[in-house]
């Protein structure tokens, strides 16, 4: 059985290559926000159609690392109809594991499935804010606070 470390090398590969949901979306979306990341210029945007407080489709679009590409294919998987509720939990989630602020054990995992592999990005600092972009984004995009950067 392939461990979590493992599992991580092979979803990120996965989701880089062939990221999920990615581009424009039609017709246009009720929401969308910016993720930038000054130090190294890498920026998306995330599309969400709301409908009655529910995500009816979530997409993205732009250009960055393999973590951050991969972490928002997966965010868009993840929270594709979800309740704004529902979805800000998890953004509270993700971002705990992500930072390192909760453990595994003190989380979700189930609620969190195939994002649980995700927590790899804790070995490596640097990464975390590729991580958490797309997140950051979402988060503003479904408040309707317009762009952000992980600086
Ligand atoms: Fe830019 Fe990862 S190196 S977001």
């Amino acid at each position: 059985m392939l461990d979590l470390a493992e599992l991580y090398q092979e979803v990120i590969l996965d989701h880089n290559k062939s990221p999920r949901n990615f581009g424009p979306m039609t017709p246009p979306p009720t929401h969308q926000a910016e993720g930038y990341n000054p130090l190294c210029g890498d920026r998306f945007t995330v599309y969400v159609r709301l409908n009655d407080d529910v995500i009816e489709e979530i997409r993205f679009e732009g250009h960055g690392c393999a973590i951050s590409k991969a972490s928002a294919s997966m965010m868009t998987e993840a929270l594709q109809g979800m309740g704004r509720e529902q979805a800000e939990a998890m953004f509270a989630e993700i971002h705990d594991m992500l930072t390192g602020k909760r453990k595994l054990d003190a989380l979700d995992t189930d609620k969190l499935d195939k994002l649980v592999v995700l927590s790899g990005v804790c070995e490596f600092p640097v990464r975390v804010k590729c991580a958490t972009l797309a997140w950051h984004a979402v988060h503003s995009a479904i408040n309707t606070q317009g762009p952000v950067t992980t600086e």
